[in-house]
């Protein structure tokens, strides 16, 4: 399994990706800023989210991405590409068994037009396709449905409910887990109709 990815931008039918870098704190914060009351039900770090922890993370997330550990790319729409409207992120979870893992999050100014799915996509690829990973898995929190939606239209498979597995403003949220592996990634690939995009 590969364990490099290069740092260039991508590019999609809607969407630049590309590494973090230091400036980018203040557009981070006005996208979490903007959607805290969405972003709040379902992920852990939202608590006491302050731009100090947009500081820290744009900081880890370069040293993560020089170790190898984990990938994050600042989504932008072509349109606008100094407007960061959402993160997407791809990190390897076993090395010895090719599995992986890629969340996501979309500013709720900017849900619905098909971004998260797209944003995915791109991180899904450079999953199988940089990184060699044989599965990818996209946990879900219970009740989650525009989330379940996504994994559901880029083909993968639901495998089952993940008891307590993150705690959510006190509370443990089960989540749903959902699986692509690289022989099936071909075909949701074609249907996703990005054969000569994403990468
Ligand atoms: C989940 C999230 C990334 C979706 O982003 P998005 O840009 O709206 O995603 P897309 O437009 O690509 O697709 C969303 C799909 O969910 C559907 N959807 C949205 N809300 C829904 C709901 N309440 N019930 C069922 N489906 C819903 C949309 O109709 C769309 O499906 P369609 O293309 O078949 O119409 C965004 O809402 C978000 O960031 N939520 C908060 C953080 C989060 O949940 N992150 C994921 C953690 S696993």
């Amino acid at each position: 399994m590969a364990n490099h990815v290069h740092s260039q931008p991508r590019y999609s039918e809607q969407l630049m990706l590309r590494p973090f870098r230091r400036r980018d704190v203040g557009t981070f914060h006005d996208a979490v800023s903007a959607s805290l009351s969405e972003l709040q039900p379902w992920l852990p770090w939202i608590e006491g989210y302050d731009r100090g922890f947009a500081q820290r993370f744009i900081r880890d997330s370069v040293t993560s991405w020089a170790e190898a550990r984990a990938y994050d790319f600042t989504v932008r729409p072509l349109t606008e590409l100094d407007r960061h409207i959402g993160n997407v992120s791809v990190w390897p979870t076993s090395n010895q068994n090719g599995t992986g893992e890629v969340g996501y999050w979309i500013r709720s100014d900017e849900t619905g037009r098909g971004y998260g799915s797209e944003a995915a996509a791109v991180a899904i690829a450079i999953g199988f396709e940089e990184l060699g990973f044989h599965k990818v898995v996209l946990r879900i929190a219970v009740g989650n449905a525009a989330s379940e939606r996504i994994a559901e239209k880029l083909g993968f498979t639901y495998e089952g409910i993940l008891r307590d597995e993150v705690k959510v403003r006190d509370e443990w949220l089960d989540h749903t887990s959902w699986s692509l592996l690289d022989t099936e990634w071909a075909e949701a690939r074609a249907s996703l109709g990005a054969e000569d995009t994403y990468l």
